[in-house]
């Protein structure tokens, strides 16, 4: 099978700089970054407009890769659960998707508010949301 190939496709500048100091999710968060996409992506941003969800997907470089099995949101009186049925960090690839509203844009750069993620994660994708 062919190997799949990830493209980085900017980082996220953000002043969560401690796994402690993040919220557990984009649902109970109104932290404020920036999505800095890199020059040869910019383009893909045409047709953002502030005061829209998007759906990011980030690379989460920090976790850890070979756990199956996680106590959901640290709490040891749920028992250990599969991190497939979870949110957790925790997984083989740890790919994360958050729903942050846009603030503002600025050339490359897309203030976002929402982030459940540390200042320096990798961004891997951006999609519109689907409004029902
Ligand atoms: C529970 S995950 C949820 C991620 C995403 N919103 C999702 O639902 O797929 C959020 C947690 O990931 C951890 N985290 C954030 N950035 C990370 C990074 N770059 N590497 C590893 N862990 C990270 C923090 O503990 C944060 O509270």
């Amino acid at each position: 099978m062919e190997r799949p190939h990830l493209h980085i496709i900017g980082v996220l500048h953000g002043d969560i700089t401690s796994l402690e100091d993040a919220p557990k999710n984009y649902d109970d968060s109104q932290r404020v970054g920036i999505l800095e996409i890199f020059p040869q992506y910019q383009e893909g941003l045409d047709g953002i407009v502030p005061g829209q969800t998007i759906v990011v997907l980030f690379w989460l470089h920090q976790a850890t890769r070979d756990i199956l099995k996680v106590y959901p949101r640290g709490d040891r009186s749920r028992g250990l659960r599969g991190v497939f049925a979870t949110r957790s960090p925790v997984r083989p690839n740890p790919i994360a998707l958050s729903e942050l509203e846009v603030r503002a844009l600025h050339g490359n750069c897309v203030e976002v508010s929402g982030l459940d993620m540390l200042d320096g994660t990798p961004i891997i994708d951006i999609k519109k949301k689907i409004s029902r």
